[in-house]
Parts: C-alpha cells; sequence; structure tokens
C-alpha cells in the first residue's frame, strides 16, 4: 500500500522540471524541489550537476549536511532548510551566483540509496550587464566625453572665419566661396554686425544706393559671381571702425534664404602712430602741418626722417626722428 501511494507521488514529481533566472552576483537563488519525505524511512537528497566532475553540489541525509563529495566549485555557497527532509522542501539554496553556475541542476531522492525520483531545475545566470551592453556604456560614455571636448573647443572647429589685417592696408578681401550653385537672379547682401548694408548686388549689379554711407565707394564684389560661387568682398582702406562680424547673405528671387555665411574682419590698430610735422615761422606762425603715419614693430629703434621742401623742391631742413621719443618735428624759423 505504501509503495502504491509513493509510487504515485513519484510520477507526479518525476515530470517535474522548472527553469530559473538569475544574475550573476545576485545573493541567492532558490533551486525548487518538492517531495513527500515524510513516507520514506532512511530518505536522502542528492542535487548535482551532471557535467561536472564530481557532480555533487549538495547533500542532505536524515543526521544533516554530508558535503564530503561536494564540488570544490559549490564549496560554502549551498544549503537547504534544516528540516528539509522533514516538510519535503528540497530546495536548493544557491549563493554567491556566478556564471558558471548556468547548468542543469538535478534534485534526487533517495530511500536507503535508491533514488526514487529526480527532478531537474534549469538554471541560467546572465550577466548583470552583458558585453553588448558594456560596450555600449562604453561607446556612450566616449560620445558624451568627445561631445563634451567638442563643445568645449566648439570655437575651434565651428568658427567663424576671420580675416586679419592692419589698419591702414590698401583692401582686405572677406573670402567667401560656395560650391552651391545660385541662381542667376539670386540678391546678394552683406552686412555688418550693425546690420548696416555694406553692399548689395541684386538684378546683375551693384546696388550702389543701397549701400550704408559707411560703405560708400568702399567695396567691390567680382562680377558674375553666381556663375563660381565667389561671393568674396572686398573691402578698401580697412579701419578699425571695421571690425565685425560680417554676414553675406543670398535671397532667391522670391526671397527665400538660399544661403548665409559669417565672415569675421579682426582689423588691429595697424600699429600705427600719427606724427606730426610742423613748420613755424619765426613768428610762431605755422606755415605747415602734415600728419605722417609711422609704422611700428616691436623693438623697433628706426630712426625717420622728416624733411621740409621749399616750392621749389629744395630741401630746407631735414630732422631725424626716432620713433617712442618724441615724434613731432618742430621746425623754427623756416627762411627761404
Ligand atoms: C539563502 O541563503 C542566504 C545566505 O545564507 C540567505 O541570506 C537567504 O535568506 C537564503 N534564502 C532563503 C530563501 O532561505
Ligand atoms: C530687381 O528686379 C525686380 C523685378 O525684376 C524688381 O521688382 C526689383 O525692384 C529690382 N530690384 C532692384 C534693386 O533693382
Ligand atoms: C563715391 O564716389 C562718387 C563718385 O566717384 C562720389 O560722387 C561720392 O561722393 C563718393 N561717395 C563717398 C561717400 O565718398
Ligand atoms: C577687433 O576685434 C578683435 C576681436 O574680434 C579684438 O581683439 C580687437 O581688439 C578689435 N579691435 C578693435 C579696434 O576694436
Amino acid at each position: 500500500m505504501k509503495t502504491l501511494v509513493v509510487f504515485l507521488l513519484l510520477m507526479n514529481v518525476s515530470q517535474h522540471a522548472s527553469a530559473v533566472e538569475s544574475y550573476e552576483g545576485n545573493s541567492f537563488i532558490l533551486l525548487y524541489c518538492q517531495f513527500n519525505t515524510f513516507l520514506l524511512d532512511n530518505p536522502s537528497v542528492v542535487w548535482s550537476r551532471s557535467d561536472l566532475s564530481p557532480p555533487t553540489v549538495h547533500q542532505r541525509q536524515p543526521q544533516g549536511d554530508e558535503l564530503k563529495d561536494q564540488n570544490q566549485r559549490y564549496s560554502g555557497r549551498t544549503s537547504m532548510k534544516t528540516d528539509a527532509l522533514d516538510t519535503g522542501d528540497l530546495s536548493l539554496n544557491l549563493t554567491n551566483l556566478q556564471l558558471s553556475d548556468s547548468a542543469t541542476y538535478t534534485c534526487s531522492i533517495r530511500d536507503f540509496g535508491d533514488e526514487l525520483s529526480r527532478s531537474d531545475v534549469q538554471l541560467q545566470v546572465k550577466e548583470r550587464f552583458p558585453s553588448w551592453a558594456k560596450a555600449l556604456l562604453v561607446l556612450l560614455v566616449l560620445l558624451v566625453v568627445s561631445g563634451g571636448l567638442l563643445f568645449h573647443f566648439r570655437h575651434y572647429f565651428m568658427s567663424v572665419p576671420w580675416v586679419g589685417v592692419e589698419s591702414g592696408v590698401e583692401s582686405v578681401q572677406l573670402t567667401l566661396k560656395t560650391t552651391v550653385c545660385l541662381p542667376k537672379d539670386a540678391k546678394v547682401e552683406w552686412k555688418d554686425a550693425n546690420n548696416r548694408k555694406v553692399h548689395v548686388y541684386e538684378n546683375g549689379s551693384d546696388q550702389p544706393e543701397e549701400q550704408d554711407d559707411k560703405y560708400k565707394n568702399r567695396t567691390k564684389m567680382k562680377r558674375n559671381l553666381l556663375e563660381p560661387g565667389d561671393l568674396s568682398l572686398t573691402l578698401k582702406h580697412p579701419t578699425d571702425g571695421d571690425n565685425s562680424t560680417y554676414t553675406c547673405t543670398i535671397y532667391s528671387r522670391e526671397g527665400n534664404i538660399l544661403l548665409k555665411r559669417k565672415v569675421e574682419l579682426k582689423v588691429r590698430d595697424g600699429d600705427t602712430d600719427t606724427y606730426t610735422c610742423t613748420v613755424y615761422s619765426s613768428e610762431g606762425n605755422i606755415l605747415l602741418k602734415r600728419q605722417v603715419k609711422l609704422k611700428v614693430r616691436d623693438g623697433d629703434t628706426d630712426t625717420y626722417t622728416c624733411t621740409v621742401y621749399s616750392s621749389e623742391g629744395n630741401i630746407l631742413l631735414k630732422r631725424q626722428v626716432k620713433l617712442k621719443v618724441r615724434a613731432d618735428c618742430h621746425i623754427l624759423a623756416v627762411t627761404k
């Protein structure tokens, strides 16, 4: 009678196979196994992995745990409830999960050493961060870092092109070339940072009447500019006051913006100093006053000469002027 009951239960449990998932580093997982052991006289349960040698993961006998055959991998990492054989809850508590714990675990119930039942539990231990996630994380970090660097040094990459020039030069070209094909009837408008119109080209010709007075007679664009896409602007006699960011905007006939580019013009002071040469009569009246612009280079100790000529072209007087000392050339008592 007793054997029959056991057989029926055994059939029931034998069909049980389960699968669980966990993550590497998790503190523990319970591998489920249950059997009505109270009907057995000398029950024992062995948890094992058939792919290991020795295969024993954990063993429980009526006297307690029997771990001398335990595979070293599981040393100190397995436990079962103390009353497991009384209650029939034969679940295995496996702690400190490792990736290599992924396997099929067999729970084998024995009576006097004879196996009565076995059930399998398939355990899959996953990486908390799978390698693709790690790679993604690294990529993300790299992106953020490089993005930050790019942002920090953005002016090196995205800065407005600029042209540097010293004041006093004949002219400067604000170079702007585009490979974009522009329609023939496009309108080109150069403006400075104060929104003043610097140069306007429309309907195939310059439109000087649209220019701000500041730029009258001082600008030039290349002819047939729309063909090779050279939109460069030449600005004559640049001075400090021309220090600005210039915007070139191309409009279609309908007034839509086709292109917008900026060029910065940096006009250095030109390192020039203005010197005055004054010629006085013996009565102290000013006979002549001339302003001379001199270029100063660092450490320059050049000597400049102020020369006064008579109307006939004869040299009346010649004075040498040392830079940074005094530039005025006062000539008293000019006589014919
Ligand atoms: C499994 O064992 C760990 C470590 O001994 C313990 O903290 C945990 O509570 C146990 N889990 C269960 C369900 O008994
Ligand atoms: C350019 O031509 C269009 C029509 O062809 C005209 O409406 C516009 O006033 C012209 N602009 C200039 C500045 O001549
Ligand atoms: C520009 O040049 C024209 C003719 O060459 C002259 O009449 C006009 O006064 C000049 N304008 C300025 C602002 O110099
Ligand atoms: C022109 O601009 C540059 C920077 O854009 C600046 O360093 C320089 O001092 C400016 N010069 C004048 C005369 O404003």
